[in-house]
């Protein structure tokens, strides 16, 4: 069954010239099927070298509009219109122009799981890999506003020793995962790694050894010694990081970090996207060219890490 709904996507991705990007929280058959697949950088990355004509995004809203902002002559392709991310609908640009407004002399910083509205809005843009270093590279003496996600910018606060003024925006799927977790896991394992993504909330990130992107942690795994790991992340990646680590073991902190926007997308939504190039992900022009200023410096300035 899979095999006929994979040789379909093939035979139209030649025909419609077409590039299947997908995030590390995709489920295993796309993360499989996927030219490339990475984290929220990396994929923007891809999204912007390209040259493919079609651009099929398996992950959600706000990752196939950072591709339509950066590639705007490409079709951009969401094979679920409903997958979104709830942390990025945490802040309107509404909301953030109010916020600008209390803080006039600010600089904004917007990560990238946010709208291309708010990212039109915001000075710099940067994902989980690369926020410790942009915010690092502003001007000492500017404040800066950090929004929507509180928990990746309380990381950065602690990293960078910068006073930030934080967004109340969390991933619901991040902030599931309990110290007690870890805790638990750990008793259980006790030579394991913990890897954590910095969307975790405080007391998860206390107990844990390595706070990393999906991106990292993939490159972390892949050099590392360790044997065992405790993985607090949306548990997706651990596909992707058994099949690169075949002697390691990766166990999730939970099986409740699942994220059910990300888990939309199918193989049978894949052949229909590229069947009917839907849904096609725009973004209105005024809106494009002042979110790319946004984005350009985390895509060409800062280097993948
Ligand atoms: P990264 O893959 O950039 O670490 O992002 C995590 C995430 O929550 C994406 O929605
Ligand atoms: Fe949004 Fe969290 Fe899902 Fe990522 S894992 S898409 S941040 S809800």
């Amino acid at each position: 069954m899979n095999d006929k709904l994979i040789e379909k996507i093939e035979q139209l991705k030649q025909e419609h010239n077409a590039v299947i990007l997908a995030h590390n929280y995709q489920t295993a058959d796309i993360q499989d099927l996927a030219d490339f697949t990475g984290d929220s950088l990396g994929l923007s990355i891809k999204a912007a070298e390209t040259d493919a004509d079609v651009i099929v995004f398996c992950g959600v809203l706000f990752m196939a509009e950072t591709a339509a902002i950066l590639s705007p002559e490409k079709t951009v392709l969401l094979p679920d219109k409903y997958a979104g991310c709830p942390m990025a609908d945490m802040i309107t640009a509404e909301q953030l122009l109010d916020l600008k407004q209390k803080h006039p002399d600010a600089l904004v910083v917007c990560y990238v799981n946010s709208t291309a509205r708010v990212k039109a809005q915001s000075d710099y843009c940067c994902t989980s890999a690369n926020a410790v270093e942009i915010v690092d590279s502003l001007p000492k003496e500017s404040p800066v506003i950090f929004v929507p996600d509180q928990n990746l910018g309380r990381f950065v606060i602690e990293r960078t020793g910068r006073d930030l003024i934080l967004w109340p925006g969390y991933c619901h799927v991040h902030v599931i995962i309990t110290e007690e977790d870890i805790k638990a896991a750990k008793e259980k394992f006790p030579d394991a790694v913990v890897l954590a993504h910095p969307e975790c909330t405080d007391p998860v990130k206390a107990v844990s050894d390595q706070l990393l992107s999906t991106g990292q942690m993939l490159r972390y795994a892949a050099n590392s010694r360790a044997k065992r790991f405790i993985i607090a992340t949306e548990t997706g990646i651990i596909h992707t990081l058994k099949k690169q680590n075949p002697g390691a073991e990766f166990i999730p902190a939970t099986e409740r970090a699942v994220c059910p926007n990300m888990k939309r997308i199918t193989l049978e939504k894949v052949l229909w996207s590229l069947q009917d190039l839907q849904y096609k992900v725009t973004v209105p022009k005024d809106v494009r060219i002042k979110a790319k200023k946004a984005l350009d410096m985390m895509v060409e300035i800062l280097p993948v890490k």
